[in-house]
């Protein structure tokens, strides 16, 4: 991973004999790759140029698409260890060819400041999977903050991320939260919310704080889960008054994900998202002697295994839509030890980006939760459809970019914090054994990961515009084989 790659062609591959599977098809065939694209999709097709690659036995994946990612970000007094070429390397080993990050704004900073610093923070590191910003608003108290915010619509960014929590940074009001929320009804946006109520959950940690309570269990007792439906609630019916879409970041409850299937039930435009550490750490985790709960310290905060099982249920029945990472590569060694004195000044956040699809590939598919094609819905085609990637990205048709990932359905890894690529000196699934891994990713034609390693170089990814955000294809069933070029 030395020099960058940018600008390089590929040579075309052959992709032969393996299962394709997308949201719809379930079938064997091969799958011919010339410069970024998919050409062919058939049966013994000819190689003519191509480098074959063998897939018979293993699985052929679009590439998944990673919604909700924080590389190289200062965030609760940490800045996170990844940067645009090694997270994307982490990214790209999970079978991740696309993620999109916020692009936070900082005290101080304009909108247009704040994203002109991330893409240059882009080109400083540059990626190894393709790239896209989220426009995540926390101060709009200035003249033109609504001009600015248009032009950077224009300029392909048709997703912003507001908070309800962590007040006294992040958080918005609930006017400007109306405010955002028309602006982007009015351009085709979509807005994502990070909801817990900030307010109380201020209150009740400085409350804790005054009667002595330091640990990091004192993190979930200080935000629960009812506070997180409130701001649920009350941000889809501030978003239903906007007429704006919305996208619910990291539900981790039940509370939450009933105030979400009430909404979609009444044909509302909302969507949601969990992430893994909702689905398998829980708030005893927080309990881990040696401070060691510190690295469960993120928020919303892990739960009970009741909302656990809630969560599951969601994914099946459709009530959820995404499963994102929220990959916030904090270390345990230095980052978390911020708040050995104060549960609250702890980096909020944990690192995850490269386990999402051997996990649901594992306790989604081989549990038996869901088949092959949900596994690709929630990893890959809805997070390309929500959010204006679709159908260059996220399901496997020609003209589609090749963002392949052949997939060994019976290749066992143990998760180890060692041995991952993120430089996060900790995972929260250290130990844990799956069956199932990606053995080879191309990202438009170029391989960046063989044999299960990273062989990409910096620019193999590059910066992505997106489309203005679709209501109607964000939920469509289902996609054609095919796509026009
Ligand atoms: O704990 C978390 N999730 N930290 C990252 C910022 C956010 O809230 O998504
Ligand atoms: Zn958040
Ligand atoms: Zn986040």
């Amino acid at each position: 991973m030395s020099a960058t790659n940018a600008g390089a062609s590929s040579e075309p591959l052959l992709i032969r004999g393996g299962r394709i599977i997308t949201t719809t098809e379930n079938r064997v065939a091969d799958v011919l790759v010339e410069g970024e694209r998919i050409t062919a999709i058939g049966e013994d097709l000819p190689a003519g140029q191509a480098r074959e690659l063998d897939a018979r036995g293993l699985l052929v994946l679009p590439g998944c698409v990673d919604p909700h990612v924080h590389l190289d970000t200062d965030f609760g007094g940490a800045k996170t260890v990844d940067d645009f070429t090694n997270g994307t390397a982490a990214a790209a080993i999970g079978g991740t060819t696309t993620l999109i990050n916020f692009a936070m704004q900082w005290p101080g900073q304009t909108l247009a400041q704040a994203l002109d610093a991330w893409k240059g923070q882009i080109e400083e590191h540059p990626p190894i999977v393709d790239v896209g910003l989220h426009m995540a608003i926390t101060d709009l108290d200035y003249a033109g903050s609504f001009d600015e915010l248009d032009a950077i619509t224009r300029g392909g960014i048709p997703s912003y991320k507001v908070f309800t929590a962590y007040k006294g940074s992040a958080m918005l009001s609930d006017d400007d939260l109306l405010r955002v929320m028309e602006s982007a009804a009015a351009n085709d946006v979509l807005v994502m919310v990070h909801a817990e109520n900030g307010d109380i959950v201020d209150l009740l940690q400085r409350r804790a704080l005054e009667q002595g309570h330091t640990e990091p269990r004192w993190h979930a007792a200080t935000r629960p889960a009812l506070a997180e439906a409130e701001a649920t609630s009350r941000v889809i019916d501030i978003a239903h008054l906007a007429g704006a879409s919305l996208y619910v970041v990291h539900v981790s409850c039940a509370a939450s994900l009933e105030r979400i299937a009430n909404a979609r039930a009444k044909g509302w435009r909302v969507w949601g998202e969990t992430c893994p550490q909702y689905l398998f750490t829980d708030e005893s985790d927080l309990e881990r002697p040696d401070f060691e709960g510190a690295k469960y310290v993120f928020s919303p905060p892990p739960r009970t295994p009741a909302d656990q099982e809630a969560l599951w249920e969601g994914l099946a029945d459709g009530v959820l839509s995404v499963v994102a990472t929220d990959h916030v590569p904090f270390t345990f060694a230095r980052d978390k030890q911020l708040g050995r004195d104060d549960f609250s000044a702890i980096p909020n956040g944990a690192p995850g980006i490269e386990n999402r699809l051997q996990l649901m590939h594992h306790f989604g598919v081989r549990a038996g939760r869901f088949d092959l094609h949900r596994m690709v819905d929630l990893l890959s085609t809805t997070p390309a459809r929500i959010f204006g990637l679709h159908p260059r990205k996220g399901t496997i048709a020609v003209g589609a970019d090749a963002d392949l990932v052949l997939f060994d359905p019976q290749r066992r890894h143990t998760i180890c914090a060692a041995t991952q690529v993120s430089h996060s000196d900790y995972s929260l699934m250290e130990g844990v054994e799956v069956v199932g891994s990606p053995t080879l990713v191309t990202v438009r034609g170029r391989i960046v990961v063989e044999d299960g390693r990273v062989v990409g170089r910096p620019g193999d990814g590059a910066y992505v515009s997106r489309a203005p955000f679709d209501p109607a294809a964000a939920d469509a069933p289902g996609q054609p084989l095919a796509v026009d070029g």
